[in-house]
């Protein structure tokens, strides 16, 4: 059975409820999920044992892009991430009518490429009230699954 971990990082829930989409669509396709808030994962977690490494954060700030607060020491830490040739996916939630649309989004692909990870699938943005894409993230979450 092939293995994957979630690892989000949400302020008011809407991330959340993404991943447990997310985590859902994954075990219906035979994968074993492990979902973490952010706050309870480490750096060292990510690859590993995993056969997919899923990264989950909305984006906050005005004029810069910051990530979601507990995600950004995180993305800090994560240089020292062993994701080399592993798979990765990304996704997070944000707002159109802000500047750096899921800005965090763009900079975790950065962060992947720099590490040698395997981005799979085109990043999913969400736009706005989660409820409005669950259709976007089925189908994500199944691309994703068939990536691994
Ligand atoms: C003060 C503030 C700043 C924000 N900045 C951005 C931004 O720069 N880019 C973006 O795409 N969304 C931005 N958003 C929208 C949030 O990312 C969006 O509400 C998201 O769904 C929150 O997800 P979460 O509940 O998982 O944290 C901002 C929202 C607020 C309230």
């Amino acid at each position: 059975m092939s293995k994957a971990l979630i690892v989000y990082g949400s302020t008011t829930g809407n991330t959340e409820i993404v991943a447990e989409q997310i985590v859902e669509i994954l075990k219906d396709k035979g994968v074993e999920v492990t979902l973490k808030n952010v706050v309870d994962a480490t750096v060292a977690e990510l690859g590993k044992e995993y056969d997919l490494t899923v990264l989950g954060s909305s984006t906050w700030g005005e004029e810069d892009i910051e990530f979601q607060e507990d995600f950004a020491q995180f993305f800090e830490d994560m240089d020292k991430a062993e994701l080399k040739d592993k798979k990765v996916a990304i996704f997070g939630c944000g707002d159109s009518s802000y500047e750096h649309f899921c800005g965090a989004v763009d900079e975790l692909e950065g962060k992947m490429e720099s590490l040698g990870a395997k981005v799979v699938g085109d990043s999913l943005r969400i736009d706005g009230d989660p409820s409005d894409s669950s259709s976007d993230v089925d189908d994500w979450a199944a691309e994703i699954a068939a990536a691994i």
